[in-house]
């Protein structure tokens, strides 16, 4: 099963973006381990990252045309794009929304997701280990069906 793990603006810069946050990893070791995941649980996975809102719209245009489950780290995004969530509402395989660091703990204008009410569920919190989470109940999932 082909699995999409979508990265918004700002995640390209992982590693020295805010690295008390975001940690030190950067957006390539969130590939890497995205992949050996991936391998592990016999998925196809594809990470993108994209600063640009119109080109992360044609990507999840994409995965629901052809039936791609996502995981989906919308970034700022998150907390104020309609385009973004309509987007995902039209996603025709289950989607997880993941966050790095625990949005409930930081800001007021972080506490709200215009992702999540469209979303199977959400990860918040756990560091980078929150996309093998998602990709491992997306395997589980699929597997059941
Ligand atoms: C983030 C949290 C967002 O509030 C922030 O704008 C990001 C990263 C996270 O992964 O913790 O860019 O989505």
């Amino acid at each position: 099963m082909r699995v999409f793990v979508l990265n918004g603006p700002n995640l390209g810069r992982l590693g020295t973006r805010e690295p008390e946050i975001y940690g030190h990893g950067t957006h390539a070791d969130l590939v890497e381990l995205c992949g050996r995941t991936g391998r592990e649980l016999g998925l196809e996975v594809e990470v993108r990252q994209t600063d640009h809102e119109g080109e992360m719209l044609g990507w999840l245009h994409e995965a629901g045309e052809h039936g791609v489950p996502v995981v989906l780290n919308a970034g700022a995004w998150t907390h104020y794009s309609i385009a973004v969530r309509d987007a995902c509402a039209q996603l025709t395989a289950p989607l997880v929304e993941v966050h790095i660091s625990n949005v409930h703990r930081r800001e007021e204008f972080r506490h709200h997701s215009y992702i999540s009410a469209v979303a199977a569920g959400v990860i918040v919190g756990l560091g980078v280990d929150g996309y093998s989470l998602a990709l491992r109940w997306l395997a589980g999932k699929a597997s059941t069906e």
